[in-house]
């Protein structure tokens, strides 16, 4: 059976000062999800947007959000994140001190449940959780800035953690962050992913929904 795929452009591309028509763009789009990335400055080397942000975009948004936050202490901050409007959390294995906790705070919330690593800490981490979470994220360039290039060993990882959610929990989507474009999404779908984020490839393009189209079928 074939999944259904999602795409999630993430604001951290966007025009800042035309927020609300970048909403509008989203509603109108293919685009199903949003995805924000929320940095601290500690976890990650910059900082982003936080709450007043979130919470200002999703008046006029549709879509899921889809948080991803590279934030140390997220167990500190789930109820503002749902409470803010987050469909989907996702935090990182190594910014957790008791990864197990931030997930059962986040089921406590009654929203979706991600957990994500970095391209440098190894996918077998992750089994232990497989079966509590909605979606794994797996980055595909290092957490803290848009525009990355793409990190090709990304696709043996992505096989690894198909392997590990076909035995474990089938129902457990895969999402690519960092360096997605029209040029590799296809193979990315080819290895199993469901979830593609896009920054820079939709946002500086003359045509942002279009580009989300073409994102989704290729
Ligand atoms: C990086 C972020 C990404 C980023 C992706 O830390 O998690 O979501 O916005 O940007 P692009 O698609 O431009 O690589
Ligand atoms: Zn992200």
């Amino acid at each position: 059976m074939t999944r259904p795929r999602i795409i999630s452009p993430s604001i951290l591309a966007a025009d800042f000062g035309n927020l609300q028509s970048m909403a509008e763009m989203i509603n109108h789009s293919e685009a199903e999800w949003l995805h924000f990335d929320v940095m601290d400055g500690v976890f990650v080397p910059n900082i982003s947007f936080g709450f007043p942000v979130m919470e200002a975009v999703k008046k006029h948004c549709q879509k899921m959000l889809d948080v991803h936050i590279m934030i140390v202490h997220p167990e500190k901050y789930v109820q503002r994140f749902a409470k803010a409007g987050a469909g989907m959390l996702t935090f990182h294995y190594e910014a957790a001190e008791n990864p197990q906790e931030v997930i059962n705070l986040i089921r406590a919330e009654g929203i979706k449940v991600g957990i994500t690593i970095n391209p440098d800490v190894p996918v077998k981490v992750l089994e232990p959780y497989i079966d509590q979470v909605d979606m794994v994220l797996l980055m595909s360039v290092f957490a803290g800035y848009g525009g990355q290039k793409f990190i090709e060993e990304t696709y043996q990882r992505i096989d690894d953690l198909k392997e590990m959610i076909d035995r474990i929990n089938p129902d457990c989507l895969i999402e690519i962050d960092g360096g997605v474009t029209l040029e590799n999404a296809a193979k990315l779908y080819a290895h199993g992913v469901d979830v593609l984020v896009a920054g820079s490839t939709v946002f500086n393009a003359a045509d942002p929904s279009e580009v989300i189209r073409k994102l989704l079928n290729q």
